[in-house]
């Protein structure tokens, strides 16, 4: 390999051979184009056509600008508009200028962005040491246990893209709020970091980035729910769709419930819920603790997530007609069944105090909660949840992490003072 010392020399650098060869320049050039003859010497009548050229360019330039959708909150200033109040803010199909934080109407929205921001964490700040050396140990852990660190990031690695892109090219420019804005902004950041998380994961324990990284192609119960997200993100991301009308509206909400209640809300329980058990029984603590800092701000996602659900159905009532509220069911059980058939597929037998049957009633149980947080009668009357443990991580305090490996009191700055 060649270092810069070999390049850093004073000496003028002459190859002693072409380095294409003759043959291939004289072949080659015989395609270049003709140059195009400029005449210099067109005269008055030549001008007189430019500036007549120049004039239907601009016309077509603005004919163009006019014919262009604009999307919410991109429109041209209007000088001298009446002050945005807040009975005028809506959250989807709102005509009131959207490049104006204030006056809040949905406070919820920003204070979870406020939330949000004050649970600042990036994954390198987690040690990961003693992970590499049990992963690398081949006693250090079972084969099952292996199996679901694999399937893990696999299914995660590529699922916080999928919600970050929908996101950013479906969800954000059809929410017609700030404050929503605001919070989707830090949302998009906050999967960013996610995905860093596990891709950081991959990278310390050394594993094959190529079977992780197309897991979500490759292996049925990561593709099948994979699939089914992108499935709702399809139409809202063409660039044309707009909301406004009845089917349309409905078509956005039918994303926000896959998205928030279904990939969010259900697709991520049954992993996070194995490598949370792995980090309590004190195997693969850092990718654990990594994992419990995703659940922390994934729960503020789908409530989020939920508070726009129910925010959208209060101010159009006719949306939330019974055949699209039977749909609705239908989509949180088919995310259920799917999560269900994930968990088979990485447990098929017992591991780390669990087994499939026993997720199985926790995600009837979790499904329950979902149906139930968007105004929606329970389909699995008295299931229970097996693991209390998960509600008390999910309401970890950030003062003291739950395996006591460091202190997560994360803000970074200070509070300015001005005395
Ligand atoms: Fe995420
Ligand atoms: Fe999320």
């Amino acid at each position: 390999m060649l270092s810069w010392e070999e390049y850093n020399t004073d000496e003028a650098i002459t190859p002693s051979a072409p380095v294409v060869p003759p043959e291939v320049i004289a072949e080659h050039a015989t395609e270049a184009p003709e140059p195009v003859a400029i005449n210099y010497n067109q005269g008055v009548a030549a001008d007189a056509e430019a500036a007549a050229m120049m004039a239907d360019n601009v016309n077509r330039a603005k004919g163009s600008i006019d014919q262009i959708d604009i999307a919410p909150g991109l429109e041209e200033l209007e000088m001298g508009a009446a002050r945005v109040s807040v009975d005028e803010k809506a959250m989807i199909n709102c005509r009131a200028d959207l490049n104006q934080l204030v006056p809040f109407k949905y406070d919820w929205a920003w204070q979870k962005y406020i939330d949000g921001c004050a649970n600042h964490w990036m994954p390198q700040e987690v040690n990961m040491t003693a992970d590499v050396a049990t992963w690398k140990d081949p006693d250090g852990l079972s084969d099952d246990e292996r199996r679901i660190i694999m399937r893990s990031l696999g299914y995660f690695s590529t699922a916080d893209s999928l919600v970050a892109n929908n996101l950013v090219l479906a969800i954000y420019r059809l929410i017609t709020n700030p404050e929503c804005r605001q919070y989707l902004l830090r949302q998009a950041f906050e999967e960013a970091i996610h995905t860093h998380a596990y891709q950081y994961c991959i990278e310390s324990l050394g594993m094959d980035e190529g079977e992780v990284f197309n897991m979500y192609r490759e292996v049925p119960s990561v593709a099948a729910k994979a699939t089914w997200s992108l499935g709702k993100t399809h139409s809202l991301s063409d660039p044309n769709f707009r909301t406004g009308t009845l089917e349309t509206d409905q078509e956005l909400l039918r994303n926000l419930i896959g998205f928030y209640c279904v990939t969010e809300g259900i697709f991520f329980y049954c992993g996070f819920t194995q490598i949370l058990s792995m980090g309590r029984r004190n195997k693969m603590t850092g990718v654990a603790e990594q994992f419990q800092y995703i659940l922390r701000d994934e729960s503020m996602h789908l409530n989020f997530g939920i508070d726009v659900i129910n925010q959208i159905k209060l101010e159009n009532p006719l949306l939330w007609t019974p055949e699209f509220q039977q749909e609705a069911i239908q989509m949180i059980l088919e995310g259920t069944e799917l999560e269900i058939a994930y968990a088979r597929d990485t447990m098929p037998r017992g591991v780390l105090g669990m087994n499939a049957a026993m997720m199985e009633e926790y995600l009837q149980f979790i499904c329950n909660r979902r149906l139930n947080q968007v105004g929606l009668p329970e389909q699995f009357p008295g299931a229970q949840n097996p693991f209390p443990w998960m509600s008390e991580i999910m309401d970890l305090r950030k003062e003291k992490n739950f395996f006591e490996t460091r202190v997560i009191e994360y803000q970074t700055g200070g509070a300015l003072t001005w005395d």
